[in-house]
């Protein structure tokens, strides 16, 4: 990991930070058995949550119940992040930013964020994944704030899931790359 790299994760909570190496770890892994691996895809994984650096703390760690405000708020860290990689030598690599800007875009559309037309297959490659491996960690890390679920428990919300939050065909091989 390049210097520069490591010195945005450091300005991150411990968690988001946390959760960033996990994920990019597991896109690198999963990437090489889908043989598509890349270094962008590795760099935007670990940057992928990077807006949530503008987000005050108290509502990134907080354990209760978050406002509807609140989740407003955290919608936004897509676009953060986009306004932080515009101040970097990364803002013209597309894969980089797809994977900031659209790694909370559903397959089919429904309750994306940021509000996009992407659906399907236009959504880029290295999105769809990211959003699998995301999805993942997400449940089955302690974030201080989530239940924790086994990867067994983990890939049966993902396969529920299939055709509508993530790529039916990237679940199937989500599931054979943890098997
Ligand atoms: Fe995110």
């Amino acid at each position: 990991m390049c210097i520069y790299i490591f010195s945005c994760l450091e300005k991150l909570d411990s968690i988001t930070k946390k959760h960033s190496i996990n994920v990019a770890n597991l896109v690198k892994k999963f990437s090489s058995f889908l043989e598509i691996s890349s270094n962008d895809m590795y760099i935007g994984a670990l940057l992928h949550d990077i807006g949530k650096l503008y987000i005050p703390q108290n509502i990134i760690l907080k354990k209760s119940k978050l406002t509807k405000e609140e989740i407003d708020m955290i919608k936004l860290h897509p676009e953060y992040g986009m306004k932080f990689i515009e101040n970097t030598s990364y803002k013209d690599n597309e894969i980089i930013c797809n994977c900031i800007r659209y790694h909370h875009l559903k397959y089919n559309g429904e309750n994306s964020y940021p509000e996009s037309s992407l659906i399907y297959n236009d959504i880029p490659l290295e999105s769809r994944i990211i959003s699998i491996c995301d999805s993942f960690d997400a449940m089955t890390q302690n974030r201080g704030y989530n239940k924790v679920i086994s990867a067994k428990e983990a890939v049966k919300r993902i396969n529920l899931e299939k055709g509508k939050q993530f790529d039916p065909v990237l679940v199937d091989e989500f599931v054979k790359f943890l098997s």
